[in-house]
């Protein structure tokens, strides 16, 4: 149905995953990813298969993403800026209008392109939907930063106060509170709108925390696994935010690039919104205390009393739109962590950069302290 494909971000963590699989079906693909230094210091990173063409570009330059787009039928935007740092244009700039300008790109040139997958995030559902015992569910406000410089964590009902449960989160549900979350919102109104208005089908795929080989060590926005694995390699415990027991569910890169090509190849995907995630919630004490017993550490998890702005606090998808086109996430956590931590050990010295990180962090006021501790 398809045959030559373009992976922006293929460099990339997902991507790099997502275009082996490809190749293995017996796709030609292309490659553009502008190998950003604080995803890949080293350069072009040796795992992109000598099969695929690669071309060293930006998604937001009109000339490299024409040069790009030509000739492919078929498309993963999958490159993306994210970051927790208060650099707002950089994520629109990026995420968004490189999404608008590929549709540009396509009807200026009348492109003959098929489908376009799009990397959406669970971060455009925000906190999501919560339930109070007695007033039903809610669509949650960020909790305000006076609530959490008190300790206090849990989402409230905005009528009676009471300390509520999360609901799991469904494609319907939109409110993106932070500018990545944002960026990544845009995309999707811009791929259903623009897609179904010139005929040329999208989907969005808002994936949760991916966990796999790959992953980024250098690259902030990686999240917990990078930072956990830093600290227990350097034998410094894992430090977690808030009280730890916030929710979230992790879901394997290789079940990812699956459930990629299912809806690239299953016209049933065709202008729709998909989670894609673990189903599985975990706190994150529970999920560090996975990582350690992975990782073979003695170490126990500390919780000072910090918080980082903007953070959600329980986020757990629904997977069973994804399930009804045949998806389910075969590898569990441990498994995924195990790929992670044999991965890492192949990468080298692993330096702790996270003190450095968490003072910036601080000092940008991205992570605050509990006035009462
Ligand atoms: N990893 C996750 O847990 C996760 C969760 C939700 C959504 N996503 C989304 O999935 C996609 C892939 O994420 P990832 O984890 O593989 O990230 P990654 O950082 O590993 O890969 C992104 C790739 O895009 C490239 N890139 C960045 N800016 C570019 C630009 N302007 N032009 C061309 N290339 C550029 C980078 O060099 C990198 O190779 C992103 O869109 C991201 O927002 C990821």
């Amino acid at each position: 149905m398809y045959k030559h494909v373009l992976v922006t971000g293929g460099a990339g963590f997902i991507g790099s995953h997502t275009v082996d699989l490809l190749i293995s079906k017996g796709y030609k693909v292309r490659i553009l990813d502008s190998l950003q230094r604080r995803v890949h210091p080293k350069g072009k990173p040796g795992y992109i298969p000598p099969e695929a063409e690669f071309i060293l570009g930006d998604v937001s330059s009109p000339k490299d993403l024409y040069r790009s787009l030509r000739g492919v039928d078929a498309v993963f935007h999958m490159a993306a800026y994210q970051d927790y740092m208060p650099d707002f244009g950089h994520f629109i700039h990026t995420n968004t209008e490189s999404t608008a300008l590929m549709f540009e790109l396509i009807l200026a040139n009348r492109l003959p392109i098929k489908k376009i997958v799009f990397a959406s995030s669970q971060a455009v559902a925000g906190d999501g939907k919560w339930n109070c015992k007695n007033h039903g569910e809610f669509w949650a406000e960020p909790r305000p930063i006076e609530q959490l410089e008190t300790g206090q964590w849990e989402i409230r009902c905005p009528t009676c106060k009471r300390e509520c449960k999360n609901v799991l989160m469904t494609e319907d549900i939109c409110r993106p509170i932070t500018t990545y979350g944002i960026s990544k919102y845009a995309v999707e109104l811009l791929a259903q709108t623009l897609g179904k208005k010139y005929l040329i089908p999208t989907v969005c795929l808002r994936y949760t925390y991916v966990q796999g080989p790959r992953n980024s060590i250098y690259n902030a926005y990686s999240g917990i696994l990078r930072v956990f694995a830093m600290r227990i390699l350097n034998n410094k415990p894992p430090i977690l935010v808030e009280d730890g027991m916030g929710l979230r569910d992790y879901v394997n890169c290789a079940d990812v690039a699956r459930a990629n090509l299912i809806v690239l190849e299953d016209p049933r995907a065709n202008n729709e919104i998909f989670f894609v995630g673990g189903g599985k919630a975990y706190s994150a004490i529970e999920f560090a205390r996975t990582m350690l017993k992975v990782f073979n550490s003695k170490l126990e998890p500390q919780i000072p009393g910090i918080f980082r702005v903007g953070d959600t606090r329980s986020t757990v998808s629904d997977i069973s739109r994804l399930n009804k086109l045949g998806w389910i996430p075969k590898v569990s956590l441990e498994k995924s962590l195990a790929a992670y931590r044999d991965w890492l050990l192949t990468q080298g010295r692993i330096e702790d950069v996270s003190n450095e990180a968490m003072k910036n962090m601080i000092r940008q006021k991205v992570i605050r302290k509990v006035k009462n501790i």
